[in-house]
């Protein structure tokens, strides 16, 4: 196909750099420890975005190129946008800084959230569940993982639907490296993540596949429908202490239907877990009776927070 001439001013504007005076920034809506997140708003349409602002100095000096750019490779591959997914819009660079131009979710983290509510209902539970099942499913058919899955990196947009966020820990996974999971076993990944969502595999072999981003899916859902984390402890150490006992409990009342759901997700050996050995991810996860009702095609509108 012969590409499309570059007279249009549309493709002019794609083409043309950003510059940070491109924008006003307004206030901190987010701080790592090699960034800070401000909201700011196009000079020219007035449409917000969020920017992540990237010290090159301080990114240097702590040795993180690699993972800088590795946040901004995947996000090039989920260039085709899906709904519950951070979207790159643009990149740009001054002397001393990045910035990478961000879908701007207005209503905050999913943590607030669960903190302001104490727990989600299990109607709310489960619809960000399945929106969590959705944007999962895109990211591995893309053979993105995470890595770093939790209710901080899980934001929500005006609508209140999901929004994943901080592809910095993710990682690209190698063709066949999929198979090689038994046997392979020296290949290994550094340590990323959070002590309470970190699965056992990386624990024991530092090693992730999908099936760990259904380990954090598990402890996820754990907490929207407790309000408590499954695998807390006094120290890191005490934490992966339990994750590789599989050492939690379930509060009273927690709903019996969910109990299941995490259940099959919690589980030490990865190859086990719900969803990992589907042909078509993931049809055994969307089956499970959490999800009776719920239409995986049409979700619908979220349910009110409660
Ligand atoms: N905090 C960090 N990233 C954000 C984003 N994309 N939108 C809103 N708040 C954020």
């Amino acid at each position: 196909m012969t590409p499309p001439n570059n007279s249009s001013q549309e493709t002019q504007e794609i083409i043309k750099k950003k510059t940070p005076s491109d924008f006003i920034f307004g206030k901190v809506i987010g701080e790592g420890s090699f960034s800070t997140v401000y909201l700011a708003k196009d000079v020219q349409t007035n449409k917000e975005f969020a920017i992540k602002v990237l010290e090159k100095a301080h990114i240097i000096r702590e040795k993180k190129t690699e993972y800088v750019m590795r946040e901004k490779e995947v996000l090039r591959i989920l260039g085709n946008p899906c709904q519950y997914i951070v979207q790159l819009y643009s990149t740009f660079q001054d002397s001393s800084r990045l910035y990478f131009v961000l879908t701007y979710a207005r209503n905050g983290d999913m943590c607030k959230h669960i903190n302001l509510y104490k727990k989600f209902s299990f109607e709310c539970t489960r619809y960000y569940t399945s929106e969590l099942v959705l944007a999962l499913e895109y990211l591995h058919s893309k053979n993105i993982i995470h890595r770093d899955l939790k209710p901080e990196n899980i934001l929500f947009d005006q609508n209140f639907h999901i929004i994943i966020t901080d592809f910095g820990s993710a990682k690209i996974q190698e063709k066949n490296e999929e198979k090689s999971i038994e046997t392979d076993k020296k290949r290994k990944n550094s340590f990323v993540g959070t002590a309470q969502f970190v699965s056992p595999e990386m624990l024991q072999e530092c090693k992730s596949t999908k099936a760990s981003d259904l380990w954090a899916l598990g402890c996820i859902v754990f907490q929207m429908s407790s309000g408590q984390m499954p695998f807390t402890g006094g120290s890191e150490y005490l934490i992966f202490q339990k994750i590789l006992k599989l050492e939690y409990k379930f509060p009273d009342g927690f709903n019996e239907r969910v109990k299941d759901f995490v259940e099959k997700l919690l589980v030490i050996e990865p190859n086990k877990r719900l969803g990992v050995s589907d042909s078509t991810p993931y049809s055994e996860i969307r089956q499970h009776e959490m999800f009776h009702g719920i239409d995986f095609n049409n979700l619908g509108p979220p349910p009110k927070l409660s």
